[in-house]
């Protein structure tokens, strides 16, 4: 597995000294609350997991699993819904943790699906960001890193389902991707 990264982007300790940042950040935010985590699965669930464990504010756990539409109906943002939340989140503090933007068409079409449950507040929190790859406009209250348009494999994030376990962020060789 580690001989087909070509490049290392972020490494382990930058990544937990960014992501404990955040967990202590967003228990600042949320002091004598208890703000509900959404996972977008299935890359978010390392970060998610890593992060909750740096808040020092209880927490609750439900996660979403989405799948974007055919190229062709991509540009329209229409996100298909493979397993819907199990709890309601009416009344609720709701963050949405998710792995990567890229061009924001997924957590622009989660925002505004979560928001009109009636939550009583709906935050972002991504671990990776590519502005440079933005269709639409995003509300990100919490981001981890902003990497250049490269695609990155490594602490959730798949290349055909493999290297999620990798405790980096990296770059693939290029004969992987033939
Ligand atoms: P968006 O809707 O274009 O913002 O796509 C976001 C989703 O695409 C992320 O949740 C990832 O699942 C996937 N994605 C985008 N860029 C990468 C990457 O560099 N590596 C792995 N997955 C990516
Ligand atoms: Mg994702």
């Amino acid at each position: 597995m580690w001989k087909d990264i070509k490049e290392i982007l972020i490494e382990s300790k930058e990544l937990q000294g960014r992501v404990r940042e955040l967990g202590e950040e967003i228990s600042r935010d949320y002091a004598g609350r208890e703000p509900h985590l959404i996972g977008v699965l299935k890359g978010a669930v390392v970060f998610m997991a890593d992060l909750s464990r740096y808040m020092a504010i209880p927490v609750s756990f439900d996660f979403m699993a989405v799948s974007s539409y055919g190229a062709s109906t991509k540009t329209s943002g229409v996100v298909r819904i493979l397993k819907d939340l199990e709890e309601s989140i009416e009344g609720k503090d709701i963050i949405i943790v998710e792995d990567i933007i890229d061009s924001g068409l997924t957590l622009h079409y989660l925002y505004n699906n979560l928001s009109s449950r009636r939550p009583a507040s709906l935050e972002i929190c991504t671990l990776l960001d590519k502005p440079e790859r933005r269709e639409v406009e995003v509300p990100v209250k919490y981001c981890g890193f902003a990497i250049p348009d490269r695609f990155v494999v490594g602490y959730g994030l798949d290349f055909a389902q493999k290297y999620r376990n990798l405790p980096y962020i990296g770059v693939l060789k290029d004969e992987i991707f033939k």
